[in-house]
């Protein structure tokens, strides 16, 4: 009999990793394998439109979680995980990056016996306040398998013990989508049809705890953006999260729809992002993914956190760190401009067949 897997996704930059990992292991046929959604975000615009854009298929599981405090949703997750895998054993159970679905799948499947792979293993931003940063931890510690994305996922893991058997770096899937759906991305002409010219505006998003939970860091990255944005237009889809602690701070007008220069929208679909950040000039950033995207697209990108799990993007990529301090951001939006920053170099075996690469990796672990 053929062995079974629960895919594993939860949130929004889950679905881009999924994506071509689920595409691969039913190309190459060795397992089954199950789609078990928790439900971590739900609105149609964060969810749905990426199933459809990246044709997943609909899962076969919805948890169903929804919102709440980080004790809570990772209860309810941990909760609703394991009354499935008790009803629903597979074989193993894959979760992708470090939403707290991650985390809270890998430790209701590894206290029931069933062997966890984590797919972009190994990222340490070495800052443990990010929720992140746990949820990479604790699930790295309980993973069997961990496939990494980019070389310093391998050295961090070796730090801290884990044997060499349990690691394969096989690249970033999440470029596998960006690769694969970057024509269709195109064809949008997103720019245009806000009447912006390519390369004439720049693309931010911004919701991060750090950089939108205090009031005192948000309000001043609005009114920089707001300045920015009167010398070069800007996009900038608001995140609920974001949306949220604006309306409490009653930053309106500072982040309403219908300006003219700082153009706020919805949470935007996969394919519009990836053409309005592909004709982007710069990006202004506190994404994880958005770091990878614009080093492959050849973009600028100002990430607006003090450190990155994924140094690849800063070291061989176009990401500058530059915090949320105004004068430093403002400094790197001037050398983008004035032409003063490095071009991307390729990052090795982020080619589009990571996803390949981990459907070989679970056949032969499966196989061992
Ligand atoms: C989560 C991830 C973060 C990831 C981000 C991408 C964790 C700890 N954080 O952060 O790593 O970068 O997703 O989007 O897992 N909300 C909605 N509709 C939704 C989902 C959420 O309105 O469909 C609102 C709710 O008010 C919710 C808030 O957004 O309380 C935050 O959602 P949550 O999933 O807790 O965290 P994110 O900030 O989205």
């Amino acid at each position: 009999m053929k062995a079974v897997l629960d895919l594993v996704a939860g949130a929004r930059p889950n679905f881009m990793k999924l994506a071509p990992v689920q595409r691969a292991v039913a190309t190459l046929g060795a397992q089954d394998f199950r789609i078990v959604h928790t439900g971590q975000h739900y609105d149609a615009d964060m969810n749905d439109v990426f199933f459809q854009e990246l044709g997943i298929p609909a899962p076969d599981f919805h948890l169903e979680v929804g919102s709440g405090s980080h004790g809570a949703q990772t209860a309810r997750i941990l909760e609703r995980y394991e009354a499935h895998l008790v009803a629903n054993r597979p074989s193993a159970t894959v979760v992708f990056g470090d939403v707290n679905s991650t985390v809270a799948c890998a430790l209701a499947a590894v206290k029931l016996g069933v062997p966890v792979v984590h797919v972009e293993a190994g990222l340490r931003s070495f800052d443990r306040t990010m929720p992140e940063e746990i949820n990479r931890l604790l699930t790295d510690a309980v993973a069997e398998l961990l496939l990494v994305s980019e070389p310093s996922g391998v050295a961090n893991l070796k730090r801290e013990g884990v044997s060499d058997s349990k690691v394969r770096l096989v690249g970033n899937v999440m470029i596998d989508s960006l690769m694969g759906q970057l024509p269709r991305a195109r064809e949008r002409g997103a720019a245009q049809r806000l009447g912006l010219a390519p390369k004439g505006y720049g693309f931010v998003t911004l919701h991060r705890p750090s950089n939108v939970d205090d009031p005192a860091v948000l309000g001043r990255l609005v009114s920089l953006l707001q300045e920015l944005s009167r010398e070069l237009p800007l996009v900038f889809p608001v995140h609920p999260r974001t949306q949220n602690a604006a309306r409490k701070l009653a930053l309106q007008p500072g982040l309403e729809p219908g300006q003219e220069r700082l153009r706020c929208l919805g949470p935007q679909p996969y394919l519009e992002t990836i053409s309005l950040v592909a004709d982007a000039a710069v990006v202004l950033t506190d994404s994880g993914g958005l770091q990878e995207e614009c080093s492959v697209l050849g973009v600028p990108c100002l990430t607006l956190r003090e450190n990155t799990e994924r140094p690849v993007t800063v070291e061989l990529g176009t990401s500058r760190l530059v915090g949320n301090d105004v004068a430093l951001i403002r400094a790197a939006f001037d050398d983008v401009r004035g032409g003063r920053w490095p071009s991307a170099r390729e990052i090795p075996l982020w080619d589009g067949r990571a996803g390949e690469r981990v459907a070989q990796a679970l056949a032969d672990w499966l196989a061992r």
